[in-house]
């Protein structure tokens, strides 16, 4: 069987939808979880032990057990522990919901340790400055550190986006129609593996340069407004 490269060109708007749906829930993923990771990495660094010792379990667990896994347990585990909670019948939950959830609450775990990194980051004297102008330790945070600190983690957030792009390829196991799981379902109908992946690894890697350039612009731009 010679290598039909036509397939590729049939194939092509359908794995375009599909590279369109990894796009959209790498964003959503990746946005639930800055905003997630920004809690998490501020309780991370706070004085509380309890706020510490519960974003760093959170953070330890996720990152510390597979991708996979964790969409297992959301779209297979929680319908029945819910089930279980309230003694009724499992309620399946959508592959939509499970891939947002999945997806937001493991990105959230990584940029936690990106904005606690970057706020650590920041000299302590601006902290301690702000505090001697009377500020309290949120309005210092707020006004001093984190404006700061958001410039530092921006090509590190960049990398979770790449990586996180990648890493949806996952949610095909619960038959997320993302990128990943549209080159499956086609090579199910034409049997072309090679020309389809190798189509799908394509797009995928136009996809993470198109974001590295993006980033890379971004990160030069913002050097452009200091002044060191
Ligand atoms: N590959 C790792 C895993 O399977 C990380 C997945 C999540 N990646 C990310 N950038 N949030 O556990």
């Amino acid at each position: 069987m010679e290598l039909k490269w036509s397939v590729v060109i049939e194939s092509l708007p359908l794995l375009a939808e599909g590279a369109l749906v990894t796009l959209k829930i790498t964003v959503i993923a990746v946005t639930l979880g800055s905003i997630i990771g920004l809690f998490a990495g501020l309780m991370r660094i706070a004085r509380n032990p309890l706020l510490k010792f519960i974003a760093r379990v959170y953070v330890d667990f996720i990152r510390g057990t597979p991708l996979l896994v964790q969409i297992f347990i959301i779209y297979y585990g929680f319908p029945q522990l819910w089930a279980a909670l309230t003694g009724g019948q499992p309620q399946a939950i959508s592959p939509w919901a499970a891939a947002i959830a999945s997806t937001s609450i493991n990105s959230g775990a990584y940029v936690a340790e990106i904005f606690r990194a970057g706020i650590q980051s920041i000299d302590r004297g601006q902290m301690e400055a702000a505090r001697s102008l009377g500020m309290t330790y949120g309005q210092a945070m707020r006004y001093v550190i984190l404006p700061q600190a958001f410039k530092r983690v921006i090509p590190p957030l960049g990398n979770e986006f790449i990586a996180m792009l990648k890493d949806t390829s996952l949610l095909s196991v619960i038959g997320f129609e993302e990128l990943a799981r549209r080159g499956a379902l086609i090579i199910g109908y034409n049997a072309r593996a090679f020309e389809v992946w190798f189509a799908v690894a394509i797009l995928y890697l136009i996809m993470t340069l198109l974001i590295s350039q993006l980033v890379s612009f971004t990160e030069r731009r913002l050097k452009t407004g200091d002044h060191h």
